[in-house]
């Protein structure tokens, strides 16, 4: 699969480059509180300006539903898009018509435009012919970063493609390469780990992944699931007991692919969900009645480092355990370094993504260890379930 880059855009001096970037960044009281994915988009902004282009920046923030909503401006955003960037950044009041007009009007080659909230118009998410074309009258060329959005076959990450020459920007090449070694056409022995609170949100993945990978670790409070699936008692623990059946499909799944399942052996008790509380390592096999597990023991720890320590290809998706409360971290920590270890001695490919990961992975001080961390939340995880990605077919389809 191909796809054409920035490297294919030569000359492009006083051309209007349509840009679609994900701005959907959290802000508390008018502040944006994690500027990641902002990050991430600066460097396609920054060539495309050096090579003297018009860049007009596209984007959603929140769910607006096609209704102008003014705490889901992206002028709330923009000051921070010019603090990283360093370079002013123009914004217009609409994403089409009169205003996004006037504004690339007054622009000059090298500069930036932040567009109004594309998703203030019905037409963004029913990707219509008319709001496409509405938007594809702004520019000369389109280039998308936004793989975080690229599950969602709006008019901004997938309808413009059918109208202007379409390329990947340098976030979405970097998450496309990097997604091609971990799942595409991965280093064998393959493993996958796989936690968070619930099977229910994750039953797709789990399928996907049993056929894909060599073997599959759950965590977090979804294992328990699973281990009351196979008759273990596990007290007053988060549990999906109505998933048995499906939990046990999973698995024989998994048996048939030659895939192993890794549970965990021992968890770390308490009584309440609270930082600091009491707690104890115990077997799995000997919960007690009145306590929850919050975090998978040392055993288990060292029985998924094991399997790290002999894969060569790492996707992580969701914590072991309670990691955002002490000491429940641990076990997350734990695998996390040694993942990273791993990586940095050049033994493994580590890709990891969707949201409580890559803070679970910020907490454990290993982001920049990683081969590649995605900021995508639900496009990450569509990706795992092996689902296709609008945005980016539409980009490998691209003249
Ligand atoms: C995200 O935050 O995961 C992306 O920006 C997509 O947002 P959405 O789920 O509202 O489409």
């Amino acid at each position: 699969m191909t796809f054409k880059t920035l490297d294919d855009l030569t000359d492009i001096a006083g051309k209007r480059v349509l840009v679609r970037v994900d701005l959907n960044v959290p802000v508390k009281d008018g502040k944006v509180t994690d500027t990641t994915r902002i990050e991430r988009v600066a460097p396609t902004i920054r060539e495309l300006s050096e090579k003297g282009a018009k860049v007009i920046l596209l984007a959603h923030f929140g769910r607006p539903k096609g209704e102008k909503v003014a705490d889901m401006s992206l002028g709330l955003i923009a000051p921070a898009v010019e603090d990283i960037l360093g370079s002013r950044v123009h914004v217009a009041a609409d994403c089409i018509g009169e205003a996004a007009a006037a504004a690339i009007a007054a622009l000059g080659n090298g500069d930036i435009l932040l567009l109004e909230n594309t998703r203030f118009h019905k037409g963004e998410e029913k990707n219509t012919p008319e709001f496409t074309a509405a938007l594809a009258e702004n520019g000369d060329i389109y280039v998308n970063d936004a793989f975080s959005a690229a599950h969602r076959a709006h008019a901004s990450t997938e309808g413009l493609a059918h109208h202007l020459p379409a390329y990947a920007g340098r976030t979405m090449q970097a998450e496309l390469e990097a997604l091609e070694k971990g799942l595409g056409n991965p280093k064998r022995p393959v493993v996958a780990i796989v936690g968070g609170a619930k099977v229910s949100t994750k039953i797709d993945l789990l399928q996907n992944l049993v056929k894909k990978v060599d073997a599959l670790v759950i965590g977090g409070g979804m294992a328990n699931t699973f281990l009351a699936a196979n008759g273990v008692d596990v007290g007053k623990s988060l549990c999906e007991h109505d998933l048995a059946e499906t939990a046990r499909a999973i698995q024989a799944a998994a048996k048939e692919a030659g895939c192993a399942i890794v549970l965990p052996v021992d968890g770390v008790v308490a009584r309440e969900f609270k930082a600091n509380a009491e707690n104890t390592v115990v077997d799995i096999a000997a919960i007690p009645s009145d306590a929850i597990v919050l975090d998978v023991g040392p055993a288990s720890i060292a029985a998924v480092n094991d399997w790290v320590a002999k894969a060569e290809t790492l996707v992580w998706n969701g914590p072991l355990g309670a990691f955002e409360i002490a000491p429940f971290d641990t076990a997350t920590v734990a695998v996390a370094k040694f993942a990273a270890d791993e990586t940095r001695a050049g033994k493994l490919v580590s890709v990891a993504g969707g949201g409580d990961t890559v803070s679970a992975l910020n907490h454990a001080g290993v982001a920049d260890d990683f081969t590649y961390i995605s900021t995508a939340g639900g496009a990450f995880l569509e990706w795992m379930e092996g689902k296709p990605l609008p945005g980016v077919d539409i980009l490998h389809q691209a003249k």
